[in-house]
């Protein structure tokens, strides 16, 4: 920190913590990046220092304790509701039913979630993608995989599953990271294998879905991404900077595939 920064963090350092009492973290955050915008780096408190000269990220858990982390920003204001008449009839979705609530739009007739996990709470299958065989073919009007496919060692055999236990007609709507960090919980349970990217994804569902039907989409930019790698949250960035598109940075990749 510059002499000037640190005289004026002495001085205005009651002042902010009396509008971030006030206004409450969030508002205040994003009262600074709209209005103090040029002078706060990269959208950093001016806590941690306004410098990427650092080892350790802003937050280490996405940026969950804090509020929306910028992946599912892409996923839940983008990716996802462009494809909400997507969600109905029967519907699969991973873990929970998040998605299937949130964008189902009450054209959803059954709602099933698969889980690895024995007695998961909400679970109405149990099971891997990778080896799904108790699950009947062409059973699905939608499938729902966020953020999962990155924690299958045999994501073909998965993919392999998805276009077998859809109906024809059927889409699954799938979104992974490109660039992230590890996920430490993940990994130490299922482990976490896999950055894809928007040619290996297209590759890998061409090999089980028709070409023609298979859409890949890449979100993000370089900031967008470094502050996903610190954890910051989508009110820590102007809506234009997290929605500038750059094809060289695929923080974020979303597929939709139909099943013949
Ligand atoms: C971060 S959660 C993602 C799903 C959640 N709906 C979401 O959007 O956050 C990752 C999930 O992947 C699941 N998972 C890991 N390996 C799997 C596999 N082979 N088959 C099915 N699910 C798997 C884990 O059980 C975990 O619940």
């Amino acid at each position: 920190m510059s002499a000037r920064d640190a005289f004026v963090s002495l001085f205005a350092g009651p002042f902010k913590g009396f509008a971030r009492r006030v206004l409450g973290p969030s508002l205040y955050q994003q009262v600074r990046v709209t209005f103090l915008g040029e002078h706060s780096g990269l959208g950093l408190d001016w806590r941690w220092g306004n410098s990427l000269r650092r080892t350790h990220p802003v937050r280490r858990d996405f940026g969950w304790q804090a509020g929306q982390p910028i992946d599912r920003y892409y996923t839940e204001q983008h990716f996802l509701p462009g494809y909400r008449a997507d969600i109905r009839g029967r519907v699969l979705e991973i873990a929970d039913d998040r998605y299937t609530r949130q964008f189902g739009d009450g054209q959803v007739m059954v709602s099933d979630v698969l889980h690895l996990t024995p007695k998961a709470p909400g679970a109405t299958i149990i099971g891997s993608l990778t080896s799904a065989d108790h699950i009947p073919a062409d059973s699905f009007d939608c499938i729902i995989v966020t953020f999962t496919l990155q924690f299958i060692f045999d994501v073909r055999a998965a993919i392999r599953t998805l276009a077998r236990i859809l109906k024809p007609g059927g889409v699954v709507l799938l979104v992974f990271p490109g660039i992230s960090q590890i996920s430490r919980y993940d990994m130490d349970h299922w482990g976490d294998f896999w950055r894809f990217t928007s040619l290996s994804t297209r590759r890998l569902f061409e090999e089980a879905f028709h070409p023609e039907d298979v859409t890949v989409k890449t979100y993000g930019n370089v900031l967008a991404a470094t502050a996903s790698l610190h954890g910051l949250i989508t009110t820590e960035l102007r809506r234009e900077e997290l929605d500038h598109w750059d094809r060289d940075y695929e923080l974020v990749i979303g597929v939709r595939a139909v099943k013949r």
